[in-house]
């Protein structure tokens, strides 16, 4: 059988007169190199907009030598559907396994981002559309797919009905981005318990004196219950501890690693820091590579959690990782950021004296896997391609339904051809977002470390 031909995902067609199209693929073609296309091309490209794609015995010889003009690596408009390969899970582990290697290769002694924070955050809302884009910045408006409630909103619902938000409590959120997530989540509680909404202390606690400033001024509607805190959670102390309740969404993975080889167990140093501490936390590392990663930072927040909770008192921490993987380094953009290693925090929290589970964030937050958006490729397409050819700026960082696309970009929405939705699981990463977790601890016991 022949190959089929069809439509190469993220490709999308728009036109700039009746007989001009352009279209647009990500990644390879910059605004400028955008394929123009003519009258007579579009046609054919209305033939091959069939999803399950055309046989290439059924192209005329003049079609094929088009074709292969918009399969030039530049353009690379349409893709051959020969074999679908899955890939194979060994390959996966392998590659994972490689990416811990490299990650500790790497690093030399140990990587601490504080002063990153401190003096190279400048814009807020630049930070989480281009620099580092996180689950919640990408879930802050209602979505379908968290059933019709924003991150921060959804995040509430599902600790209001675990009873983790009550009268009287006193709430720190360590790590609070933009402010967004803390005034999502409070306007829920106050949605659905006002009496309790009006009772709450929520503390605002973050390294950056930039984001602080963003969340005092996001979260005026707040003003009689919150406060904010400048610091390094890691190592500040809360010398008023008794927090009923403590949030940390996806700010562990910025907290300090240290690199440990197996074997070399020196007496001072970042790395005599690192054994001593897995040693306390009765952490295992027999399969552990000759070197990896530790992920010194998350754990000593760990205790400092410990310590800040009241008996009873919850938290909840979500961040990347795996939950037997050592960190991998991730480049986000201009800085270093790690994985965690759920097992160890697992561990760890046991020997603190508190209560863990382990749960996937879309398991935690129930995400909708079946809901379509727009697919990644498609959505690099637009956003990083077509509108700025067009001189249109929009912010990208949302997961686009159909309705939601059309209402953000109704004149260019419906103008495109060959808009791709997919199911969102079959997205994953962060938009899933797979590989991200939940960690849910309730103290139990007083037991100093
Ligand atoms: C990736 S952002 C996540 C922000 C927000 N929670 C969200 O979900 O969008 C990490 C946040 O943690 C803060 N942060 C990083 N290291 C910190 C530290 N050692 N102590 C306190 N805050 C820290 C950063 O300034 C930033 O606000």
């Amino acid at each position: 059988m022949g190959h089929m031909i069809k439509p190469a995902r993220g490709v999308i067609w728009y036109p700039i007169s009746e007989s001009l199209w352009i279209a647009v693929a990500p990644r390879r073609a910059s605004p400028e190199k955008c394929l123009l296309l003519q009258h007579n091309e579009v046609g054919l490209l209305d033939r091959l907009n069939n999803p399950s794609g055309v046989p290439e015995q059924d192209l005329a010889p003049g079609e094929i030598d088009i074709v292969k003009k918009w399969l030039a690596p530049e353009f690379s408009i349409l893709e051959e559907v020969k074999v679908h390969k899955p890939l194979n899970p060994h390959v996966n582990l392998a590659r994972s396994v490689f990416q811990e290697y490299r990650s500790a290769k790497e690093l030399e002694g140990r990587h601490d981002l504080a002063s990153y924070h401190l003096t190279e955050i400048n814009d807020p809302v630049r930070q989480f559309e281009e620099v580092e884009m996180t689950v919640s910045h990408l879930y802050r408006e209602p979505h379908p797919a968290l059933e019709g409630k924003n991150y921060g909103a959804r995040f509430a619902r599902v600790l209001i009905e675990d009873k983790a938000v009550g009268k009287g409590f006193r709430i720190l959120e360590l790590g609070c981005g933009t402010g967004i997530f803390g005034r999502e989540f409070l306007r829920e509680v106050k949605n659905a318990a006002p009496d309790i909404y009006k009772s709450l202390d929520y503390t605002f606690f973050d390294i950056s004196p930039v984001l602080t400033k963003s969340q005092e001024q996001i979260n005026k509607e707040h003003g009689k219950i919150m406060s904010f805190q400048t610091g390094d959670a890691y190592i500040h102390s809360f010398p008023d501890a008794g927090y009923d309740l403590i949030i940390t969404n996806e700010m562990i993975a910025d907290l300090p690693v240290v690199k440990l080889t197996k074997g070399d167990r020196s007496q001072s140093g970042p790395a005599a820091d690192g054994w001593d501490m897995g040693k306390r936390l009765g952490l295992d590392f027999s399969d552990a590579p000759p070197q990896f990663l530790f992920n010194l930072g998350a754990l000593r927040l760990l205790i400092n959690i410990s310590q800040t909770l009241r008996p009873g008192g919850k938290a909840y921490i979500v961040e990347y990782g795996s939950p037997f993987g050592y960190p991998k380094a991730h480049h986000v953009t201009n800085h270093i950021e790690y994985s965690i290693h759920f097992g160890h925090m697992l561990t760890a929290a046991e020997s603190l004296g508190l209560e863990a589970n382990l749960l996937g964030l879309h398991e935690f937050l129930g995400f909708l896997g079946d809901v379509k958006v727009l697919d990644d490729l498609t959505h690099s397409a637009i956003f990083g391609h077509l509108l700025p050819f067009l001189g249109i700026t929009r912010e990208s960082s949302k997961v686009y339904t159909e309705d939601m696309l059309l209402k953000a970009l109704p004149q260019v929405a419906q103008k495109v051809k060959n808009l791709s939705f997919v199911s969102l699981k079959s997205l994953g990463g962060i938009l899933y977002p797979n590989g991200f977790y939940a960690l849910r601890l309730v103290k139990k016991r007083r037991k100093s470390f």
